[in-house]
């Protein structure tokens, strides 16, 4: 399995901030927004990502992860001249991919809680298509699913203005090959973007897609704009003030999941300079010594 994250885009809605600097950089309590998707795919067991981003911020991404080898993962990064779309990111990453499944997550999204079957969905993906389903208040925004009776997914839109239900798509994508193949064959929508709601469209008509429903245990925030990036910023510095533990902690993910050893650690704590983020790594090393 090979992991995509998308953190490109105009990021409009932060203006003027973003006119000097990319939504997905963005301090979410402690640590770079980014870092929350890619915990997840570490989670997961991705061990190579694809990091798609503008030119200007391509640079900065690589100051930050580097060629990931320092916490055991691969990163490679690609430009996206312009944002034509989500779907973009598997015809940019075709060469990245290889004849392998690919996951793809926005840069932009966080999701919290007891996620097994995230990683499940990852670790143990065969063929098709697999997607969550996520309540919503504001389904107006988001991509929509709607079930039947059954629980049968049976149709997909994005942004309906007439929402057939409150399950919104969030931005977590797993899928075979194919994808590549169907994004290719994909005609930009109205909006003149490659839709990632129509990939989703091709295989649900194909009978490949498996729609997961995210119960209420979850968060699955948004940070499209100044409140709700405040609010997700609040929801992590209550979690980690009241547990002592960091979320999102790529180095402690690493050693944890075996990307790199104790002694690696260790080496990785000698580049990172005195910090708060530093005192909590030390912490770890003391309690898996
Ligand atoms: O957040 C989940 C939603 O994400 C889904 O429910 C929708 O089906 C999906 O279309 C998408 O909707 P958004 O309106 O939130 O997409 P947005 O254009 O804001 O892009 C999401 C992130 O991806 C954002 O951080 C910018 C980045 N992006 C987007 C596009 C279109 C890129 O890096 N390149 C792009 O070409």
């Amino acid at each position: 399995m090979k992991g995509i994250v998308l953190a490109g885009g105009a990021g409009t809605r932060l203006y003027p901030t973003t006119k000097i600097y990319s939504k997905q950089l963005s301090l979410i309590y402690d640590k770079p927004l980014i870092y929350y998707p890619v915990s997840l795919l570490m989670l997961g067991g991705v061990k190579e990502v694809l990091i798609i981003s503008n030119e200007e911020t391509i640079p900065l991404y690589k100051k930050l992860f580097e060629d990931g080898s320092q916490i055991g993962m691969k990163f490679e990064y690609v430009v996206q001249d312009a944002p034509n779309g989500i779907a973009e990111a598997f015809i940019l990453g075709e060469d990245f991919i290889g004849d392998d499944s690919a996951t793809l997550v926005l840069g932009d999204n966080i999701f919290y809680g007891k996620l097994d079957f995230l990683y499940n969905a990852l670790e143990n993906h065969q063929s098709g298509g697999t997607i969550f389903a996520y309540q919503v208040t504001d389904p107006q925004r988001y991509g929509i699913v709607e079930f039947d009776k059954t629980g049968k997914a049976i149709s997909i839109e994005e942004k309906p203005s007439n929402p057939k239900s409150e399950f919104a798509v969030p931005g977590l994508y797993v899928y075979d090959n194919e994808v590549i193949e169907i994004s290719k064959n994909l005609k930009p929508s109205a909006r003149g973007e490659l839709e990632i709601t129509d990939v989703n469209k091709v295989y649900l008509e194909r009978e490949e897609l498996k729609v997961q429903k995210i119960g209420r245990g979850v968060a699955w925030l948004d940070t499209g704009t100044p409140e709700a990036l405040l609010q997700a910023s609040q929801f992590f510095g209550v979690i980690e003030d009241r547990q002592g533990l960091k979320v999102a902690c790529l180095e402690e993910i690493a050693l944890k999941k075996g990307f790199i050893s104790l002694e690696q650690y260790e080496e990785l704590l000698k580049t990172i300079p005195n910090s708060l983020y530093k005192d909590y790594l030390l912490r770890v090393l003391k309690e898996e010594k």
